[in-house]
C-alpha cells in the first residue's frame, strides 16, 4: 500500500492592527529599544485591544482566510485542532468557539496547550489523524492573545509578547512531500521557571490572587533562556542528522520567535545562513503559539515544492521539539 504523507497545502494569519513599539513601552516601565533590540531583537508587536475580544477572534479570522485562499468548504474541513495557552475560556475549547465562528459544521474541534511548542504538537498529532486515511482536512491554529496575560508593569516580560494567530491545512498526499519526520519532548521539573501562578485548579482565581498579581505570565528569563538555547538546537540537530541532511539540503530554519539569540544559536548549530532563517521577531515579538505559522505566512511567497523546512520551537513545561517538512506546493 502506498505511504500517506499529510501536506500542508495553505496558510493564513491574521494579525491585530494596534502596533505596541519599544518606544511607546519606553513610556510605559522602565526599558529602551536599544536594550530590547539587543536582547531580544523585537521592534513592535501587535496588540488585540477592546473590550470581549478573545484569542477565538484572530483564530477566526485567520481560518476564513484559509478556506478562501484554499478553495476549502467549510463543511468538508474534519478536524480543526487550536494550539494555545490564551484561551477564550478555560472550557469550552476555543478550537470549537473558531470552528462556530468559521461555519465548520462537521469537524471535530479541540484544543491543545503545549505552551510555545503548542504549535509544533498540533501539527504532529493532526498529521497521524490524516497519515491513517481516516481524515482528509484537518486544520491546525496557533493563536494567542498574550496581552491578556502580560502585566504591563513587569519590564521583563512586556516587552517580550505580543498577539496573534494563524492556520494550516492538512490534507493527505501519496507524492513524497509533506510532514516527513517529528520529535516532540517534555520536561515537567521546568515548571517552575515559567508559568501562570494563579487561574488553574491548583490556585483558583480570588481577591487574593488577582492583587498578588498572579494571573499573569511568570518567566525567569536568564534560566529559561539556558534551556531554550541547548534543547532548540539539540532537537533541530537530532532530526536534520537522522535524516541525513546537512545545511546545505535545508530550505529554511522556522524557529519559534521568542529570543533572536536562541534563534541565531539554533540556527549555528545545524550550519544553516541567516538568510535561510524565517525572522519575524521584530515586527510581532513573542506570539507563543503563533510564532511558527507567522513565519510560514510572511514567506510563503518564497517557498517552493520540495523545499526543506526545518521547524523548532522550545517553550513552558518545558516542551521542545522539531519537524521536518518537505513543502508541498509552489506558492
Ligand atoms: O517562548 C517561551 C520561552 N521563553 C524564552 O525562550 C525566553 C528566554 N529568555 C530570554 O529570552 C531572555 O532571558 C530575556 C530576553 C527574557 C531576558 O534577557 P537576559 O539577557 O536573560 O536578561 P536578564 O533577565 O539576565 O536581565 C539582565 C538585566 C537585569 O538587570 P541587572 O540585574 O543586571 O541589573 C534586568 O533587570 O537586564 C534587566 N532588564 C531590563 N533592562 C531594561 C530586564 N528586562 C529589562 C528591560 N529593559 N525590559
Amino acid at each position: 500500500m502506498t505511504k500517506i504523507n499529510a501536506a500542508i497545502t495553505g496558510i493564513h494569519a491574521y494579525v491585530p492592527n494596534y502596533v505596541l513599539s519599544n518606544e511607546e513601552l519606553e513610556k510605559m516601565v522602565d526599558t529602551n529599544d536599544e536594550w530590547i533590540m539587543t536582547r531580544t531583537g523585537i521592534r513592535e508587536r501587535r496588540i488585540l485591544k477592546g473590550e470581549d475580544q478573545g484569542t477565538s477572534i484572530m483564530g477566526i479570522e485567520a481560518v476564513k482566510g484559509l478556506m478562501e485562499k484554499t478553495n476549502t468548504n467549510p463543511e468538508d474541513v474534519d478536524l480543526l485542532i487550536c494550539s494555545t495557552v490564551t484561551p477564550d475560556m478555560l472550557f469550552p475549547a476555543t478550537a470549537n468557539v473558531i470552528s462556530d465562528g468559521a461555519g465548520i459544521k462537521n469537524a471535530f474541534s479541540f484544543d491543545m496547550n503545549a505552551a510555545c511548542s503548542g504549535f509544533l504538537y498540533a501539527l504532529a498529532t493532526a498529521s497521524q489523524f490524516i497519515e491513517t486515511g481516516r481524515y482528509k482536512k484537518v486544520i491546525v491554529v496557533g493563536a494567542d492573545k498574550m496581552s491578556s496575560i502580560v502585566d504591563y508593569e513587569d519590564r521583563t516580560t512586556c516587552i517580550l509578547f505580543g498577539d496573534g494567530a494563524g492556520a494550516v491545512l492538512m490534507e493527505p498526499t501519496e507524492e513524497e512531500v509533506g510532514l516527513i519526520d517529528s520529535e516532540m519532548k517534555s520536561d515537567g521539573s521546568g515548571e517552575q521557571h515559567l508559568h501562570m501562578k494563579a487561574g488553574g485548579s491548583r490556585r483558583p482565581p480570588s481577591h487574593e490572587t488577582v492583587n498578588a498579581k498572579e494571573h499573569f505570565v511568570y518567566q525567569e528569563g536568564a534560566a529559561v533562556f539556558k534551556f531554550a538555547v541547548s534543547r532548540m538546537a539539540d532537537i533541530a540537530e537530532e532530526v536534520v542528522n537522522r535524516n541525513g541532511l546537512t545545511g546545505d539540503d535545508i530550505a529554511w530554519l522556522v524557529p519559534h520567535q521568542a529570543n533572536k539569540r536562541i534563534i541565531d544559536a539554533t540556527a549555528k548549530r545545524i550550519g544553516i545562513d541567516e538568510d535561510k532563517v524565517m525572522m519575524v521577531i521584530e515586527k510581532y515579538g513573542n506570539t507563543t503559539n503563533a510564532t511558527i505559522p507567522l513565519c510560514l505566512w510572511e514567506y510563503e511567497p518564497q517557498l517552493k515544492k520540495g523545499d526543506n523546512l526545518i521547524l523548532a520551537a522550545f517553550g513552558g513545561g518545558f516542551t521542545w521539539g522539531s519537524i521536518y517538512i518537505k513543502w508541498a506546493y509552489d506558492a
